[in-house]
């Protein structure tokens, strides 16, 4: 099925038919207890630790493909969209919303422009948005990906087994019942993430200001229900157009928006009316006629599809530049201290990792936390920039390490000239943490490891960290205590190894190489996602999110025709 079938059938087929509580916070990071830096310097992580994970969500945030690579979010953080930014919002009933969906992208909003009505709203924030962020593919609706949001709003992350048919219905749910959490806590709105960015804007009269209003150029821009199809559509095509177009009007003068929350301009009465009405047709590929605008020449092509075009403009760090982050207050339920998660992680791969294994303790924890980030100022922790360490750190490491693999995994010609290039790179990766005194020695190579992990974290500002960055900390401590290791432990064999005999050194090579490959696995940094050859001047990388957009065929870069019309899916994907 073409993507452009499929947005044509969720948007246009489908379309048709608490408070802070006074309960216990998560057990604080005990930093003494478990600081990486008291630990013996060649230490493994345990095989619970989630500092990898945790780093990895950190470096992640707002970016398209690392979040589409690991669907299911397990990140709740404050968000900015200052003053001064072009919001989007699009509707085909022509009339203009107070609580509803809206788009970083014109492209995004221009899906759901379509028809007689088809407009395209755009508006200006007048002052800092205040906005919360679940990362992953937030957006999606679907199992897994809204565990956050049922989460916070709810108190309940497992709360939906499967997708159901009313799904939108329940969106609206989702956006009224926000609301009301977002206003007790001077919350604008929900930033969250499908192929493109959204925001579940809480209260359009507040923070923003209309710029303009288009009455947009669309392929059903004069299309009448009652009227019938046009002249050389077949009229398989149009079996009953007016089944497929969704229900339209009345307009509203301009200052009179619609009062109620809507999803795309329906309010959940309409959509549940609608999904009933639904229910027992079948909903095929038919299209109502297209109906070009009058004085319109030639062909008009439907360009839905540039809004998943939008999204790989936000593939990769810093991401949806649009939005600041506070990462101070980044709740994660990497956090180890939810020892419910990390139970029932053992017996999962990574991609069956969700929010809905909270145990009801730990629901009832995150809950407070979420409470106690929302109860002081945003922007109140120490003032380190999280993801721009995270972002330096995995620069100082991010060609080096594949490099290193490269070498390593080198057919064996000449070992000692393989053991050359990898010595040399240890050296280039190690000296900055090397002294001039004991060289050699045992509590030489124990500093050199020490001064690696320690030199980007060790002089922050404890004291001032909120209970968010101690988790970050960690975490950050946690990544670079292992990489340090396994270049620090490869350097003791390698430092004299050019003194030793050839099967000595074929033995070190392929145990350094078992060491760096899994280095490399355990830190899986958004970094390393990208479309490997690089893609051509016709093409974007993307990674697929899987469902509902995507065959479950993996995560991984694919490049495709920046003209997505020609892109087709797999048989059977549907
Ligand atoms: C557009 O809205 C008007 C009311 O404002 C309504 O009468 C008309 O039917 C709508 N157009 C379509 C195609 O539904
Ligand atoms: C985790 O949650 C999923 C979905 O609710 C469930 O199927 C699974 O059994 C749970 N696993 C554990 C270990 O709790
Ligand atoms: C292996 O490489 C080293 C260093 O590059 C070189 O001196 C030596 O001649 C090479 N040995 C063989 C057998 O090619």
């Amino acid at each position: 099925m073409h993507w452009q079938q499929k947005l044509i059938h969720l948007f246009l087929l489908a379309v048709t038919f608490t408070g802070a509580s006074q309960v216990p916070l998560t057990p604080s990071v005990n930093v003494g207890a478990r600081s990486w830096l008291s630990r013996p310097w060649n230490e493994r992580p345990s095989e619970d630790a989630m500092g990898n994970l945790v780093f990895q969500s950190l470096s992640s945030l707002m970016q398209m493909m690392p979040n589409s690579k690991h669907p299911f979010g397990h990140s709740i953080v404050r968000a900015i969209i200052p003053k001064g930014t072009l919001l989007y919002h699009g509707t085909f009933l022509g009339t203009c919303p107070s609580m509803d969906w809206m788009a970083l992208d014109a492209e995004h909003a221009m899906i759901f422009t379509f028809g007689a009505n088809g407009t395209l709203f755009t508006y200006t924030t007048t002052r800092d948005i205040q906005l919360v962020y679940f990362d992953g593919c937030s957006g999606n609706d679907v199992p897994g990906v809204i565990d956050t949001q049922d989460l916070l709003i709810w108190g309940e992350p497992g709360r939906r087994g499967h997708r159901s048919e009313d799904w939108m219905a329940e969106e609206v749910d989702r956006l009224v019942d926000g609301c009301a959490w977002a206003k007790q806590h001077g919350i604008d709105g929900f930033l969250r993430m499908e192929f493109d960015f959204e925001i579940m804007y809480c209260d359009l009269t507040q923070g923003l200001k209309l710029v303009s209003s288009t009455p947009t150029v669309n392929p059903w821009a004069n299309y009448e229900p009652t009227k019938p199809s046009m002249a050389g559509v077949p009229e398989s095509r149009a079996e009953d157009p007016r089944a497929m177009v969704p229900p339209q009007g009345p307009r509203l003068p301009s200052d009179q928006c619609s009062p109620e929350a809507t999803f795309h301009g329906l309010t959940k009465a309409r959509l549940t009316e609608r999904n009933h009405r639904k229910q027992g047709q079948t909903v095929g590929n038919n299209f109502p006629p297209y109906s070009y605008p009058n004085g319109w020449k030639g062909n008009l092509p439907v360009l839905d599809l540039e809004a998943f075009h939008a999204g790989t403009w936000h593939n990769q760090f810093p991401g949806e530049p649009r939005v600041y982050i506070d990462h101070s207050s980044m709740i994660t339920l990497f956090d180890p201290s939810l020892t419910s998660l990390v139970e029932a992680r053992r017996s999962m791969t990574r991609d069956e990792y969700r929010a809905a294994n909270l145990s009801k303790a730990d629901i009832t924890h995150v809950r407070a936390d979420i409470a106690e980030v929302m109860a002081r100022d945003p922007f109140t922790g120490s003032g380190v920039d999280w993801q721009g360490l995270a972002r330096v750190i995995q620069e100082r490491f991010a060609d080096r390490l594949p490099f290193m693999q490269h070498l390593l995994h080198q057919p064996e010609v000449n070992v000692t000239a393989q053991l050359t290039r990898v010595r040399r790179q240890l050296i280039i990766s190690l000296i900055p943490y090397m002294h001039r005194e004991n060289v050699g020695e045992p509590e030489w190579f124990a500093e050199i490891a020490h001064r690696c992990a320690a030199r980007f974290t060790d002089h922050l500002p404890r004291a001032e960290f909120t209970k968010q960055e101690r988790v970050l900390h960690h975490a950050t401590e946690e990544v670079l205590h292992e990489v340090c290791r396994v270049y620090t432990e490869a350097w003791v064999e390698a430092f004299d190894a050019e003194e030793k005999s050839i099967p000595v050194v074929q033995g070190y090579l392929e145990k350094w190489k078992g060491q760096f490959d899994s280095l490399v696995a355990w830190l899986d940094w958004p970094v390393w996602i990208k479309c490997d050859p690089p893609c051509g001047v016709d093409e974007v990388c993307r990674v697929s999110q899987g469902a509902p957009w995507d065959p479950d065929s993996g995560h991984e870069p694919r490049c495709m025709p920046i003209d997505l019309e020609k892109f087709v899916f797999p048989p059977g994907s549907v």
